[in-house]
């Protein structure tokens, strides 16, 4: 298991992708964009086959997958040699789960209460989702008052026009997003010139 870095960039690139993209171009134009951590999402049928792929092409990337909703898609992550594991939301088994197996895993929370749960596990990085339609950066600072320790990764609505807004927050570790790299976005030279722009600001 790698440690997870962001580098300089502090985005993480949320990938979902559909059959019309062809994965290794996707992950070589990030890696020429000089991003080197990156989100698959288990949102199609071609998910655990694509992550498979891109972790024997890519042993060097830092590899996570997005969207686990249960135990399985867990065990699957695991097993595949995925380097971290993020969901949506908190289930109580999945967190239970990736500790029992000293797996990397970031929770979602959009309350408190969550943001709780997540600590009786010792969870402090957590994944704050849907970020914008939840209330944006004001609500983030709100809840920086009752849990100081807590660093998030804000996901949902973020874009190349409010990420640096989120990233300059003192308890946000990095951003998730889908737009350096859309949903059946194949232009592979617009994604690399996307990343590179999130590495030149
Ligand atoms: C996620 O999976 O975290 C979100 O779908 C990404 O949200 P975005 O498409 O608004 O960046």
């Amino acid at each position: 298991m790698k440690n997870l870095t962001f580098g300089n960039i502090n985005v993480l690139p949320i990938l979902d992708i559909e059959k019309n993209v062809d994965p290794e171009k996707l992950i070589n134009a990030l890696i020429d964009g000089k991003i080197n951590t990156v989100e698959i999402t288990l949102r199609n049928d071609e998910a655990f086959n694509n992550i498979n792929l891109i972790r024997k092409k890519f042993p060097d990337l830092i590899l996570g997958v997005g969207t686990i909703v249960n135990v399985d898609q867990l065990k699957r992550t695991i097993d595949l040699g995925a380097d971290f594991g993020i969901s949506p939301g908190f289930e109580i088994e999945i967190i239970k789960y990736a500790k029992e197996k000293n797996f990397l895993y970031i929770p979602g929370v959009s309350t408190a209460s969550e943001i709780i749960s997540c600590l009786k596990f010792d969870c402090k990085f957590l994944k704050l989702f849907p970020a914008e339609p939840l209330g944006g950066i004001s609500y983030l600072n709100s809840l920086s008052g009752p849990f100081p320790d807590v660093l998030f990764c804000p996901t949902g609505g973020i874009n190349s026009d409010n990420y640096l807004s989120w990233l300059s927050q003192k308890n946000v570790l990095c951003v998730g997003g889908s737009w350096i790299a859309p949903k059946n976005d194949y232009n592979y030279d617009k994604i690399k010139k996307r990343a590179l722009e999130v590495l030149n600001n």
